[in-house]
This record gives C-alpha cells, structure tokens and sequence, in this order.
C-alpha cells in the first residue's frame, strides 16, 4: 500500500545528521520542512519533501499512492516511549492519597505497599487479563500519538510472575500495532520474604532468572532500581555486569529518590541509559557525558511525586544526550500521555520545544536501540508518521494538557484517524 501525506504545514523531520543519540545544538535541530509532504509504500518511508519534488522523483508510487491531507497540520514521527512499566495488575490511587495526606513513597513502599502491592495484584491477575487489561492502555498511548513503547518487568520478583510479565509484553508485540520493546527488571524490588538476606535475592536473580530471560529471548535490556533501601551500587553493578554476561544491555534507574552515585554507575558499566535522575551528582552527569550515557528523564514521576525536578538543561548543556518518558506505572507516574510530560519537560526541567521533541522521537529511539529504524522521517525508516491537529509546532507545548494527536500511521497503516 502506498499513502502519501501532502499539505502539511510543518514536516519535523529530525533527519540524520550524526548518526547516535543527539547531545548539545544538535537536539534544537529539528529540521523541518515547510508544506511538506512525506511518501509511503509499505512499511517504509520513501521520501520526504516539497509535493513538486516528489511527483518529479517518484511518478508512479504516487499514482497509485492513498493521499492523506495534512493541510494545516503538523507532521512528526511517531512518538517513542522508553522507558515504561507497562504490564501490571492494579491501581494505588489510595496510595495517591496517602501521599497528598503526608505520607513519603519510600514509608509507603517499605510498609509493604508500594512496588509490593503492584506486585502482590499482578502475581494474582491471570495472563488473559494482564494482556486485556495492557491491550487497552497501548490503545490509550496510540492515541496519544505514542508507537513504540518500551516495558519493563519487576512486578513478580519471581521467576513465575516475572515470565508472565514478559509473555504478556511479547504477545502485545505480536499482536497490537504499538511495537513493545522488553526490559527484564527482576530487581526491580527485594521481596519482603528476603528482608535481611537480601544478598539471596540478588544471586536469585544473577544464577536463576537472567539466564532463563535470555534462553528463553525475552527481554533485550536489563534493569535495576539501584536506591537507598533497594539494592546498593555494588548488588546493583554484579545485576547488570550478569545480564552484560548474557547479551543484555544495561539499564538503571539511578538517583531517583536520594544520590546514591547510580549515574557514576551507569557510566562505568557502559549502560545505553540511565533513567530518573532527579538527583544526580554534577560528577554523574559529567560522566555520563564522557561515556554517551543516555539520560531518560521522567519528570512526570517527579510532578506526582511532589519531588525536585531533574537538571535537563544542565544535562544537555554539559553534552549528555537526553531522553524523554512518561515512566508509565501505577505509583510514581500513572500516566499514558507523553504530550503531557513533554509539557512538564519544558515548563519543569528548562527543555526547549526543539529539544522536547528530539528528547521523544530520535533520542528515545536511541535510548531501546532503535535509532537505526524509527524516531525520524527520512528514506528507508519505518513508516511510523503522526499528524497533530496544530497549526505549527510551537503550538504543541502551547496549548497545554490536551491530545493534538489527529491520525496515527503504524508500519505503513492508518491505526488512528
Ligand atoms: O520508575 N522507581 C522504581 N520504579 C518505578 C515506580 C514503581 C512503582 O511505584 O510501582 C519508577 O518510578
Ligand atoms: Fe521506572
């Protein structure tokens, strides 16, 4: 099937310059092109450009081509959301509350709810319903303009309940036009049965769960919430330095809640990201910097947890390249609208319109190794497209708090319209 999209105002292309996640100038490059048009056939982008242009250079895809008129509208890539925790049994809202009554994430979570509940609701929910049950919330960040998405495990910590997780994500990508990128986080939490022998849990996951994940190609990342009363730098480097061992690629979240030197960590192991950040150390940032280290910033997690937003501007400017998500999960950020935490990214962390886009498309891609295929519209990626119902693309970020998502192009098809 051939499409072609004409008319639209703006075409935010961010086309290749480097290739690599962008860092400093290079994440205000957005490169647009004025009434621009964008060729489909397939699954593939064939060209982007001036309508003149294109019948010149391609008369006969265009002949037979659907046309999609994007007449004052804007047109991006597909937004890319890296960093979620997407399958789960439940909701906390009554933790919410306990919050907005005084009460910290960390008392909460170490009373036993918190990742716990999360986890005790999602070992009891049956696969069918943990698939229905995300089945319709990828259709909420589809509509949202989000088509690919990136999920965690780590509501099981147990082998059992971990697979399940990631069972459920694969069939997603099997079966829902939104792509689901797995990361395995089985130390996401220490169950409350290991309390005091904490040390059994860590080997647990190094000796039983990381090699079954990859014999059984579960899951490409490996995360850990390395934390203050969650697992150390130390238990949490020997976590990623196993999964490295087992052809995962290291992810952390690091210094969400109080430094704890996760983004020195990050660097020395050659993580592809590091997530959170909210107090990261000036050395961290610097080193992470030096290594290429992607930061995946959330600050919704920051918004809802009432905490002090990440220094984005200053991860930027010291040449870290950065990330965007909505950390999507029940606790700390139960939200599946990545326009709204591009809004916080720029009122919050002193991110620029420019620079919230790349940190969403190209830099995202980046951060699940998938830069090479989507996060930008140029020849050859795949046809994941987006048409926002804005007049340009300053709009997005200025009329705050709503969906401009128009129609959503998914691997070449029209998913939403
Ligand atoms: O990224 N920090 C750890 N994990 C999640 C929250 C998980 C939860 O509260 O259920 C996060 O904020
Ligand atoms: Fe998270």
């Amino acid at each position: 099937m051939t499409i072609l999209i004409k008319n639209a105002n703006e075409v935010i292309t961010l086309k290749d310059h480097v290739q690599g996640p962008r860092t400093k100038e290079q994440m205000r490059d957005i490169a647009i092109v004025e009434n621009g048009s964008v060729l489909i056939e397939d699954n593939r982008i064939v060209a982007v450009g001036a309508f003149e242009q294109l019948v010149v250079d391609f008369p006969d895809f265009i002949k037979n081509a659907e046309l999609v008129d994007a007449a004052g509208k804007v047109v991006m890539p597909g937004l890319v959301d890296c960093h979620t925790h997407l399958v789960h049994g439940g909701t906390r809202e009554q933790e919410f509350n306990m919050r907005l009554n005084g009460s910290t994430y960390m008392e909460i979570m170490n009373a036993g709810g918190g990742i716990h509940a999360t986890t005790k609701r999602t070992r009891e929910t049956s696969f069918e319903q943990l698939y229905k049950k995300t089945m319709q919330h990828l259709d909420v960040f589809l509509k949202h303009g989000v088509t690919t998405v990136e999920a965690k495990s780590g509501y099981g910590l147990d082998w059992e309940t971990e697979k399940k997780q990631l069972e459920v994500a694969k069939k997603l990508q099997e079966t829902h036009s939104v792509d689901v990128v797995s990361t395995f986080m089985g130390a996401h939490a220490v169950p409350r049965d290991y309390k005091g022998h904490e040390d059994d849990f860590v080997e647990l996951v190094i000796q039983e769960m990381l090699p079954k994940v990859a014999e059984l190609e579960l899951a490409e990342f490996n995360d850990v919430f390395c934390e203050k009363g969650v697992f150390t730098p130390e238990q949490s480097r020997r976590i990623l330095e196993a999964g490295k061992a087992r052809g995962l690629t290291p992810k952390i979240h690091a210094d969400e809640i109080e430094p704890y030197k996760g983004a020195e960590l990050a660097a020395e192991v050659g993580a592809i990201s590091a997530e959170h950040l909210l107090v990261a150390s000036d050395e961290g940032i610097q080193q992470m910097a030096e290594a290429g280290t992607i930061a995946v910033l959330l600050p919704g997690t920051a918004f809802f947890l009432r905490a002090p937003f990440a220094r984005g501007r200053l991860m930027i400017d010291e040449g870290v390249p950065v990330a965007i998500s909505t950390d999507f999960n029940p606790g700390s950020s139960p939200t599946m609208s990545l326009p709204f935490i591009m809004n916080l990214a720029c009122m919050h962390m002193g991110m620029t319109l420019e620079e919230v886009l790349t940190a969403t498309t190209i830099n995202a891609a980046y951060a699940i190794n998938r830069g090479a295929q989507i996060g930008s519209l140029e020849a050859d990626k795949q046809a994941d497209v987006i048409l926002l119902d804005v007049a340009n693309y300053k709009q997005l970020q200025y009329f705050y708090g709503m969906n401009h998502t128009n129609t959503v192009i998914k691997n070449g098809r029209i998913v939403v319209q």
